[in-house]
């Protein structure tokens, strides 16, 4: 088979030799290491940041971004457990609780409506040792033409986290303010807006511009809040949203980056993978995947022969109008990196190993991947030299190891550890690169590097780890037969937070049968009435039935905890521009 032939030389170009082999022992050493870097800039920056959002690397210190959340210590929290760390975990997941007060008046703010649309029910919510795994949909548009600098805040967001046990076994998510976050659902087409003040609703003035991220990238955590909670509100509206990008794409099959909601004209008609489009796509197969939906894949497989017909050249990807598939720019944005990943998840292996590869001699080059790295010269583009310690291609070098067994991925995963710790380790953290070519650093760490970053690194070098469990597995039983909990095949959203497939299945059939029963009850007490028994559509969830059993006979009461849609959005911030510079 030519990919096979072409592994094969490609480890003899690599310089590692085909005999390339990474022991037990050794993989063990690299993990170390990793877990080592974890808590070198973890306690950093608990040291000398927290409880700002983050920590400035190079001046030792904190800084709010994002609205003091402590966020860089909300987004680490899963990695806690997925580093095994289970003390550490429960002590913060307490901490956060008594301290972070998400009720504050912040534009665009998910915590705020989410805490005072129940009333200021945190007590009652206070989560027990037992949860992990905050979750927040990304949407996007900083920077970009729909972003609106004076709602700087989280874009709209699901007002909710969710949670998992520390066996990695459980899913739970609170619900979200609907009137917050479906208000920004409320347009035209149902495409939702870019930004919403949660609390007030869409402003007056809000620009009706969204990129394609922002339209498409809910379906995960929306059906998995819908599937959870029995309101099949949140699964509608991005379903809706999905079906009207779908019938905007242009006579070639592509969709631009920013579409104006209201009228669906194409503001933006630049396309390729990367920034504004990358997590849309994603969706569409995860979707797929975790919903074991073929509409959503059809949609995906559509758009991706597009894709390989006019963007792809030498397996690289570049941008080209949308209608006439002529290319406008010949960029590889590092954001792109996802992509042999997520080729690996539809099972196009030779596509995704051939460009992985591509990817990878742009890292060698510089020692980390700049944000827009020219492909026809060869060389970086001015002013997005940075590399912020993303994890896109240590993402993707995941997924293409579990797929191949091939050792040339963890080689780029200890280049990357390597290059991670000579360039950006300062003594209090790890510094965002200025610029590639010459290693200058920026102050700051940002958060997803503990969230996505490490958490990749990790989960590459310990194949046999619960999250990588492919079916076999599972501890226990909600709800009756054949509804079994940890079982594997999770999904990760955009943000690294990963979901269990298990817990929607179960939850939803769970949340069915509490409505039959209710639904017998209620004809049960009140003979008189026709009761409108609908098994298929639970209603509406109240305090009732937002709480599931954990065990036969033991109630959980909503976690109230959420969190920001920051590290997307920040990844987004730098390269939006690219598409409003005139230049
Ligand atoms: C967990 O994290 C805390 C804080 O960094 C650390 O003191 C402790 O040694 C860690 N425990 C393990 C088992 O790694
Ligand atoms: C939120 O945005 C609105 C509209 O731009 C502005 O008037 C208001 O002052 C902002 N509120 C906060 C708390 O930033
Ligand atoms: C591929 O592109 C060519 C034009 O370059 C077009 O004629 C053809 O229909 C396209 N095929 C697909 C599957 O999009």
């Amino acid at each position: 088979m030519r990919g096979g032939w072409l592994v094969v030389l490609w480890l003899g170009l690599l310089g590692g030799g085909s005999g390339l082999r990474f022991t037990d022992h050794e993989m063990e050493g690299i993990r170390q290491r990793i877990k080592s870097m974890f808590y070198h800039a973890y306690n950093s920056y608990l040291d000398n940041a927290y409880p700002y959002d983050e920590l400035r690397p190079l001046t030792c210190d904190g800084q709010d971004t994002w609205g003091s959340f402590s966020l860089t210590l909300i987004d680490a929290l899963d990695t806690l457990l997925v580093l095994g760390n289970n003390t550490e975990f429960q002590r913060v997941a307490t901490l956060l609780q008594d301290t972070v007060d998400f009720n504050m008046d912040v534009n665009a703010s998910v915590f705020e409506t989410n805490i005072r649309g129940r009333g200021g029910g945190r007590e009652g919510g206070r989560p027990t040792s037992e949860w992990w795994g905050v979750c927040c949909p990304p949407t996007c548009c900083l920077g970009g033409p729909g972003w609106s600098q004076s709602l700087a805040g989280p874009a709209p967001a699901l007002s909710s986290g969710w949670l998992l046990t520390s066996q990695g076994n459980y899913c739970l998510m609170s619900d979200a303010n609907q009137r917050g976050v479906l208000a920004a659902f409320q347009t035209s087409s149902g495409m939702p807006y870019g930004t919403v003040n949660l609390l007030r609703g869409v402003s007056p003035t809000e620009t009706a511009v969204t990129c394609t991220a922002g339209v498409g990238t809910f379906i995960l955590e929306f059906s998995a809040l819908s599937r959870l909670t029995g309101d099949q509100q949140f699964e509608r509206a991005a379903r809706h949203a999905l079906q009207a990008l779908w019938s905007t794409r242009s006579e070639i099959g592509l969709v631009g980056n920013h579409i104006d909601v209201q009228s669906r004209k194409w503001v933006a008609q630049d396309t390729g993978i990367g920034a504004g489009v990358d997590s849309y796509l994603e969706y569409l197969v995860k979707g797929s995947i975790l919903l074991q939906d073929q509409e959503l894949l059809n949609m995906f497989l559509e758009y991706d022969r597009a894709i390989q017909n006019y963007t792809r050249f030498d397996d690289w990807y570049l941008w080209v109008q949308m209608h006439k598939g002529t290319v406008t720019m010949p960029v590889f944005q590092s954001l792109e990196a996802f992509w042999p990943g997520l080729q690996s998840l539809v099972g196009d292996l030779d596509g995704a190993i051939r460009t992985f590869q591509n990817y990878y001699s742009v890292w060698r080059q510089f020692g980390g991947l700049p944000e827009f790295y020219s492909i026809t010269q060869g060389y970086t583009v001015d002013k997005r030299e940075g590399y912020p310690l993303r994890p896109e291609l240590i993402e993707s070098a995941m997924y293409l190891f579990r797929a191949t067994g091939d050792h040339t991925y963890l080689q780029f995963g200890l280049d990357a550890i390597e290059s991670i710790e000579k360039i950006s380790k300062t003594p209090c953290g790890y510094a965002s690169v200025k610029d590639v070519r010459d290693h200058k650093l920026d102050n700051r760490m940002e958060s997803f590097f503990l969230a996505e970053t490490i958490k990749y690194l990790y989960l590459l070098f310990d194949p046999a780890h619960f999250l990588h469990g492919a079916g076999e597995g599972g501890d226990w039983e909600v709800g009756g037969e054949g509804c079994v909990l940890g079982a594997g095949g999770y999904i990760f959203n955009t943000e690294a937070h990963p979901l269990d497939p298990g817990a929607l299945h179960c939850c939803s059939h769970h949340a069915r049968e509490r409505q039959e029963l209710q639904d017998i009850l209620l004809s049960l007490s009140q003979p008189s009435q026709n009761t409108n028994s609908q098994s298929e559509t639970p209603t509406q969830a109240d305090s009732q039935s937002e709480s599931i059993a954990l065990k036969p006979g033991e109630r959980k009461t909503t976690p109230p905890l959420s969190c920001p849609v920051q590290p997307f959005s920040a990844r987004l911030a730098v390269l939006g521009q690219v598409f409003t510079d005139p230049t």
